[in-house]
């Protein structure tokens, strides 16, 4: 259950007055009902009418948001916000394909489609998430050989090959498609480096473009539609 003047304001792109006026106009029905509260609390199932065309009927599938430092990828936590407080959405509708530490930027993805999220998950559908990483020391030839080849991170087998683009000195863009824990920070650990800062600007098809950090945007149906081909 969500709000309905949430609903419309993330739907429509509406700010809260104006979708207060238009419910004060009488413009908004519900079930063939005129809504008179802005609180009011409306499910999936629901009926949402505005000047007497249908805008919403089910919440928005899968969710793009960029990611700001110090927000956390979980449910809870006891000293900083998670991205549900930070960007307002329910943790019993939508839950995350994947996590970001809590100092990366970047692109993270949220969805209530279980099966979305095992499909983009799974080991074998190996999705590409590519990362601008800053460094401590300048990058080496011999580092970057060893990216493209495998790196020991002391787990039971090498990192994948990874894509590494030179971008300047102590700045790579990296290509990885596995994701294991810390992965990126142990695999520059790993070769006597270490992350600076680490975004995300790139998942499979889906790069952030113009959202800015701390913005979220709903995907398209051609968006979700690239995510569930077979090789992305
Ligand atoms: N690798 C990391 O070390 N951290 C992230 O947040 C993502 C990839």
């Amino acid at each position: 259950m969500e709000r309905i003047d949430k609903i419309l304001s993330h739907g429509l792109g509406w700010s809260r007055k104006e979708v207060k006026d238009a419910i004060k106009q009488k413009r908004v029905v519900l079930n063939n009902v005129i809504v008179k509260d802005s609180s009011i609390k409306v499910s999936d199932n629901d009926l949402i009418y505005v000047d007497e065309e249908l805008v919403k009927t089910t919440f928005d599938e899968v969710i793009m948001i960029h990611k700001p430092k110090g927000v956390v990828c979980s449910t809870t936590d006891p000293h900083l916000p998670t991205v549900f407080d930070f960007f307002k959405l329910s943790s019993k509708i939508y839950h995350m394909i994947g996590r970001l530490d809590q100092d990366t930027t970047g692109l993270l993805l949220l969805t209530k489609d279980g099966q979305l999220t095992h499909q983009l998950m799974s080991p074998h559908k190996k999705v590409m998430k590519y990362y601008r990483v800053n460094l401590l020391k300048p990058i080496t030839e011999e580092a970057i050989n060893k990216l493209r080849i495998g790196v020991d991170i002391q787990d039971e087998t090498l990192t994948a090959p990874a894509q590494v683009h030179q971008v300047s000195e102590h700045i790579i863009e990296l290509g990885i498609s596995e994701g294991r824990y810390h992965q990126i920070k142990r695999m520059m650990l790993a070769l006597d480096n270490e992350v600076v800062e680490l975004h995300r600007y790139r998942l499979g098809p889906l790069t952030l473009d113009s959202l800015n950090e701390g913005e979220w945007r709903a995907l398209t149906q051609s968006e979700i539609e690239s995510l569930k081909e077979k090789h992305i």
